[in-house]
């Protein structure tokens, strides 16, 4: 979390930075602010969004062809206009950036306090700035010999950004454990959480590793690790247009990633599915297949969306497979000192490829033997890059902060390896695979076809908007569909809604259902079909109010429903790719009716680079 950008070169650095921090403002908007070198350092910053920044920096000096801006999710301190970044040092004389958590703060703080620090803000990110300006003082060295002593003595994630008054057009930048990108251009640099700021600039860009440090000028790149030794930088070439990360003509992002999903699900299938031949091609997961088709037990790691996708894929993989499959939060899984043997396979599922928990998670698993497998959105990620191999799911940027296309990408990406992996071990009917495949071929059509009629789904919206509490129910593999749909409710409306399988309801949620509370149902005609018609009853007993949504054609869960929203008939192992785009539309709707900031939600980050 926190976005972080800067520049260094002949342009005039504060609408580069601004603009940057404006594509980033998905990874945090707590606060903003920017430091710019002009004959010395002037910091800008305040409590809010970027907007609001720019309202009120109008009229001030924003020269300097050297800044460095940052948008922050706030861990320590409370978002308000000290707390902000950039910070100043004691000194006055070096302005960073810091995204990430110093984990030993309270400890190098006593040690500065001892020394006659004093601090203007609660963070983390002013003691480790103190830390390092305290070094430098004190040892007259440089600034990057100061930051590499400190960084020895750090523990905890960064990346953080340095300007110093005394080096007019340099930035020091440091990674360990947070994103960074530095953009190559010519007498020019850019730097960024990830490629967005700086995608009309340039197409090189340079990933930096942990423990590297670099000391960028307009001309130069200069790429050390922690022990001064000069590493050569490897420059890849981006392969993203900037009509990937603009609304096109949309609301909002959320709503354009959700109507691009007929795409984003095509283009993950494009050149790994070939119905004709009845085969599908995931390179990275087939240099792996021995070891996967003889694995004890996959494991699949993520956290929010991205875990309802893995406990989705349980239900491919144990069907197809015959797998034994456990879907873990990482943020449990990495302290739990988890039995690992290296018969494992551990799928990593995640959009950013960033998320702290499930990257540490991977890291101690693959220490133990266990051979790692990501399936991530960001190409060159950190999950991505520390994976044994994998496949990506080429959804494309995702900037809503609640993940819709990613989902949906996620979803496809684990059934074409579930029915790999069911061909390479005989476990499924050739016939049954053959038609599994015809019908993900078509799942994008179908995906349309609910895009194309969403007036409905709009006029419930409107209907519940004002709704207090709202329950989810699904079984079988659409169980967590229900529980996708209400994250997606409670992230973008701040309605407080309850996924849970449909026959567990009556252990508890069955309380709550009064003529007041909708309930909604996933009653696609599948296996459990009648058990969830039941279900329904049971509702509608006790007055709930049932919304559901049904496959084409159906009539029985139709009479039981005040409210219906029909899909595509498909085959039941598929049914989530459809199930889940009209309960994702539905949050949207109800989250605009409610006037919410849907692509920005109150609290929530898109990359969760924190524990
Ligand atoms: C955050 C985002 C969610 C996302 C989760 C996992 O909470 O707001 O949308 O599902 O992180 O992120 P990942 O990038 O690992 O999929």
């Amino acid at each position: 979390m926190c976005g972080i950008v800067g520049y260094t070169g002949y342009r005039d650095a504060f609408p580069v930075v601004i603009k940057g921090l404006k594509r980033l403002e998905y990874r945090g908007y707590d606060s903003a602010g920017i430091a710019l070198h002009n004959k010395g350092l002037h910091v800008y910053k305040n409590m809010g969004k970027i907007e609001r920044l720019i309202e009120n920096i109008d009229g001030k000096d924003l020269a300097g062809h050297t800044g460095i801006g940052h948008t922050r999710w706030a861990t320590h301190g409370e978002p308000n206009d000290k707390n902000a970044h950039p910070h100043l040092s004691a000194s006055g004389k070096l302005a960073m950036i810091h995204n990430g958590i110093i984990e030993n703060y309270s400890q190098l703080k006593q040690e500065l306090l001892q020394k006659g620090y004093l601090f203007k803000s609660d963070t983390d990110t002013e003691v480790l700035l103190n830390f390092i300006d305290e070094i430098k003082e004190n040892n007259h060295c440089s600034l990057e010999e100061a930051v590499r002593i400190a960084l020895k003595r750090v523990t905890g994630a960064y990346v953080i950004l340095l300007i110093d008054q005394d080096a007019p057009d340099t930035i020091l930048a440091a990674r360990k454990g947070s994103p960074l990108v530095i953009g190559v251009g010519k007498g020019e640099h850019f730097l960024g959480s990830d490629a967005s700021p700086m995608l009309e600039f340039t197409k090189d860009v340079v990933y930096v590793n942990d423990y590297e440090l670099a000391i960028i000028s307009p001309d130069k790149l200069v790429l050390k690790n922690l022990g001064n030794e000069i590493l050569t930088p490897y420059v890849q070439k981006l392969d993203l247009e900037l009509s990937a990360i603009e609304k096109g003509g949309f609301d909002h992002f959320m709503l354009k990633e959700i109507f691009e999903q007929p795409h984003t699900i095509y283009d993950c299938l494009r050149g790994r599915l070939n119905t004709q031949k009845n085969k599908i091609t995931l390179s990275g997961i087939e240099q792996y297949a021995k070891e996967i088709c003889n694995a004890n037990r996959i494991i699949m790691v993520a956290c929010g969306t991205s875990w309802h996708a893995g406990l989705t894929a349980e239900y491919f993989f144990e069907e197809c497979c015959r797998t034994n499959v456990e879907v873990e939060y990482a943020s449990e899984f990495r302290y739990r000192n988890p039995i690992i043997t290296p018969g494992d396979v551990i799928i990593a599922i995640s959009q950013s490829g960033e998320t702290a928990d499930t990257l540490v998670a991977i890291e101690n698993a693959k220490a133990k033997g266990a051979i790692i497998l990501g399936v991530v959105n960001v190409v060159g990620s950190s999950i991505a890059r520390i994976s044994h191999a994998g496949a990506y799911t080429h959804a494309g940027p995702e900037i809503g902060v609640a993940s819709t296309k990613a989902f949906t990408a996620q979803l496809t990406v684990l059934s074409m390896i579930a029915l790999k992996i069911a061909q390479l071990k005989g476990t499924l009917s050739s016939d049954r695979i053959n038609r599994l495949l015809v019908e993900l071929e078509d799942i994008p059509g179908k995906v349309q076809q609910i895009l194309n009629n969403t007036s409905t789904i709009q006029s419930i919206a409107k209907k519940y908007a004002n709704t207090r509490d709202f329950l989810y129910l699904g079984r079988g593999i659409n169980f967590p569909v229900a529980l996708e749909g209400a994250l997606k409710l409670k992230e973008v409306s701040y309605i407080h809604a309850e996924g849970y399988p449909a026959a567990e309801m009556k252990h508890g949620p069955i309380a709550l259902v009064d003529d007041q509370l909708p309930v909604v149902f996933i009653a696609t005609k599948d296996s459990y079909f009648e058990k969830v018609i039941s279900n329904m009853q049971e509702v509608k007993a006790r007055k709930g109010k049932v919304i559901a949504v049904v496959s084409e054609g159906d009539q029985r869960a139709v009479t039981l429903s005040e409210s219906v929203i029909t899909v595509p008939v498909c085959d039941e192992m598929l049914a989530p790719l459809l199930t889940v785009v009209p309960l994702q539309l539905f949050a949207y709707y109800i989250g605009v009716e409610r006037g919410c900031d849907v692509d920005k939600p109150r609290n929530l980050a898109k990359s969760v680079t924190v524990e």
